[in-house]
């Protein structure tokens, strides 16, 4: 029997895993202009820091998380999401003793137990900015607006903003009593809205079923129930997106499906993507460097998953990778085994070149050379051996030049 990978995984192979260097560059460059720091963290951690992290009574952490206990019978996890990791790391490193507010970027596969479908995956990959020491609303903007500049300058037109506050421990149990109490009177949310009553009243706002949506019309909105700084707050994000003239809707039942999020939440939504329609998405989560270390830092961010940026990149995979330069054809085996040097030399100044493999005829290495894309290809056999020239044949024009060995590398840097 054949081993397949694993349901919800899936193989980047050329041409495609050239748009994926292609977005992890855009975004790198990005970061630099944005004056964002890259940090790595390891890909599983301790169960309990997603746990406490993300919440007990989230999906992430009670249906969809890859734990397993290792050989020295600890409880470790296949990381989810990036944010949690990004504070532990912080936290640990005593990185609140520098300058703050610290920003870093990140890229790497997350792993979550979802029903996969198109645009979700159980390993799926994410490019993510977190800010940690600022609670100022301006680095809520900037951290949208780092992500629009992103996906804008690989093309991306047709996206909208959501964005909605969640308050914070102070107003939100006020907002949470009167949620509970209108949910409870009602008798037709879904079973699993039910079950959320209790335990995650918030839960309930991001069902999907359509009835239970209809009746979330009526319910209290969070944002009557906003303290005055959480408003002001709120405002001031709203304002700075305004100024930018970056457009959005403000949706009241957007509340995220991670628990540690205070303050501003939000999503970048694409029409094209169908039922899996966030590009990226976010927020401030002033709490959670408290909850798992006792430290009460603010901090905001977001992350996008590249393999839904990828579905949106409209251009040919082909056109994001560097064809072939340089194929070298050779006829007879000194010519072959002089070719391995000449190689050499053209690629250490920088020129992608390449070869035959399988001791084939000329013809049948031209042909290779066109299905590779090649630029220009080197013809050698004993004749060019002995003038120490080669026939360099421009790949688009067939036109046919004699150029001495010892010039070629000059010729094919001004020619390319
Ligand atoms: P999230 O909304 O769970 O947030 O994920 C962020 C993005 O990752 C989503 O908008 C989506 O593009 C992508 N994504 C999530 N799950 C999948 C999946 N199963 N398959 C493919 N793509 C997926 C977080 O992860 C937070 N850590 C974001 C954040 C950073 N908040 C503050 N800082």
């Amino acid at each position: 029997m054949s081993i397949k990978a694993p349901r919800g995984t899936k193989d980047i192979l050329p041409p495609e895993s050239a748009k994926w260097s292609y977005m992890e560059k855009k975004a790198r460059e990005i970061c630099r202009r944005y004056n964002y720091l890259e940090i790595k963290t390891p890909i599983f951690e301790h169960t309990e820091l997603f746990a406490r992290g993300i919440g007990e009574g989230t999906d992430i952490v009670q249906k969809e998380m890859y734990s397993f206990t290792d050989r020295g019978g600890r409880s470790i996890t296949l990381r989810p999401e990036g944010t949690a990791p990004v504070v532990r790391s912080f936290l640990e490193q005593k990185l609140y003793g520098q300058a703050l507010p610290k920003k870093f970027f990140y890229f790497g596969p997350m792993f979550r137990y979802e029903r996969p479908q198109a645009g979700r995956y159980r390993q799926f990959h994410q490019f993510g900015v977190e800010v940690i020491g600022s609670d100022e609303p301006a680095v809520d903007v900037e951290t949208i607006i780092l992500g629009i500049d992103f996906i804008e300058e690989l093309g991306l037109k047709d996206f909208f903003v959501e964005i909605n506050s969640i308050g914070c421990p102070k107003c939100r149990p006020r907002y949470l009593d009167k949620l509970k109490n209108y949910l409870e009177g009602q008798e037709d949310f879904c079973s699993n809205c039910q079950n959320r009553i209790d335990t995650n009243p918030l839960r309930v706002l991001d069902c999907k079923n359509p009835d239970c949506q209809e009746l979330l019309k009526q319910a209290p909105k969070i944002n009557d129930f906003l303290c005055a700084e959480c408003a002001s707050n709120f405002s001031q994000v709203k304002e700075g997106l305004d100024y930018l003239g970056l457009s959005y809707r403000e949706d009241p039942t957007l509340v995220r499906g991670l628990d540690y999020y205070t303050n501003t939440v939000f999503e970048v939504k694409s029409n094209d993507l169908g039922a899996q329609d966030a590009i990226f998405s976010g927020g401030r989560y002033n709490g959670l460097l408290k909850e798992i270390g006792d430290r009460d830092i603010p901090a905001t961010g977001f992350a996008l998953g590249l393999e839904r940026l990828e579905l949106l990149l409209k251009e040919e995979a082909a056109n994001f990778g560097s064809d072939l330069e340089v194929y070298i054809t050779t006829i007879g085996e000194e010519a072959e085994a002089f070719s391995i040097s000449l190689l050499r030399q053209i690629r250490a100044a920088g020129i992608s070149a390449d070869r035959d493999y399988g001791g084939r005829s000329i013809g049948s290495q031209m042909k290779d050379a066109d299905r590779k894309n090649a630029n220009y290809c080197l013809i050698i056999g004993s004749d060019e051996l002995k003038s120490q020239a080669a026939t360099v044949r421009n790949m688009q024009t067939g036109d046919e030049e004699e150029v001495a060995l010892k010039e070629i590398t000059n010729y094919l840097t001004k020619s390319l």
